[in-house]
């Protein structure tokens, strides 16, 4: 019998993609870019399954020229590249691989913030500068964060990791806003949930964990900025486009915040005439929250799981859509 076509749409780890190339006829993207929209979609037309990344369009159209696509396993927690509703619609399975980038997404997070608190980056660009003629006892001021209040914008896992850290490593207080109450932060960590003016007005670090839809799209921007502490620090380890980085820009550049650090953007990576490039006092990162050899070799385990169970019939370990398991699509 032959076996199931997919695309895969670059390298991953070989924990999963060893898998995937024993289950499957498949068809691997060795490029360092991704493949463009056009080959995605040559590729995938032929295909059952395809085993995307966070930079793969998965949209309608693209659905549509893939009569035989059953399962789209996304190498990524976040899934805001793929139309799911469409999907579902097709009666097409999406997995995403969430959970076993938790800790390493919220060390990202926990770095970003005390770097950017602390302006370690901006001091070693002046140590390389040649900058360094002696000790300072007026500059490289930072904030201090013993104790101070950390706003977490989504308490999911990755926010209570960040806030798990927080309140160990320097005993601060936890406001988070959130659709839901997150019972494990108010009783483990003591966290309030707040509206989003308290948060802004009371934190001295606001961390985002939003997920990207069209109603969180831009929901930091000026007016929310201009609420937060002058001597705040912003942390974005979620998606870019959760923020306004022209009002971000303006925020940093005209200290109504003092700082930032985020390892997503908008788009990714940003253009060369980005604003946020030329500040001090903005520390960005190229996406690397789940680059660890640990992480990123558990995403391709759960992602090859996602990308067989799918094609042999059955629930996805992580299913982004469950509700299409009625009338998913057979071979
Ligand atoms: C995700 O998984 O959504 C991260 O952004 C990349 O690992």
């Amino acid at each position: 019998m032959s076996k199931p076509r997919v695309f895969v749409t670059r390298v991953i780890p070989s924990a999963g993609l060893d898998r995937v190339l024993h289950a499957c006829e498949a068809d691997v993207w060795h490029g360092h870019l991704p493949p463009s929209h056009e080959i995605l979609l040559e590729k995938a037309s032929r295909c059952e399954g395809v085993l995307s990344l966070l930079t793969d369009k998965i949209d309608a159209a693209l659905m549509d020229a893939c009569p035989r696509l059953r399962v789209v396993s996304n190498y990524a927690v976040g899934f805001n590249n793929i139309d799911v509703d469409a999907a579902t619609a097709r009666g097409i399975c999406v997995g995403n691989t969430p959970g076993v980038l938790t800790d390493a997404t919220a060390d990202i997070a926990f770095a970003l913030l005390i770097a950017a608190a602390r302006r370690v980056v901006e001091g070693h660009a002046y140590t390389l500068s040649g900058k360094w003629k002696t000790w300072e006892p007026m500059g490289h001021i930072g904030q201090d964060l013993q104790g101070k209040t950390l706003g977490i914008v989504g308490m999911g896992r990755i926010g209570y990791a960040l806030a798990k850290r927080c309140v160990g490593g320097w005993g601060m207080k936890v406001l988070y806003n959130d659709l839901h109450r997150n019972d494990a932060a108010e009783d483990d960590l003591g966290a309030e949930r707040v509206d989003l003016n308290r948060l802004l007005a009371e934190s001295d670090f606001v961390s985002l964990h939003a997920n990207l839809t069209d109603g969180t799209r831009g929901m930091f921007n000026a007016e929310t900025f201009r609420k937060m502490k002058r001597t705040a620090v912003f942390v974005n380890t979620a998606r870019g486009p959760l923020v306004d980085e022209t009002a971000l820009a303006e925020a940093l550049h005209d200290g109504v915040i003092f700082a930032a650090g985020v390892d997503v953007t908008d788009p990714e990576p940003p253009h060369a005439d980005n604003p946020l490039l030329k500040l001090h006092n903005c520390i960005i990162a190229p996406h690397i929250a789940s680059a660890t050899v640990h992480t990123r070799t558990a995403m391709s385990d759960i992602a090859a799981d996602n990308l067989i169970l799918g094609i042999e019939g059955k629930p996805l370990r992580h299913w982004v859509n469950p509700d299409v398991a009625a009338h998913r699509r057979k071979a």
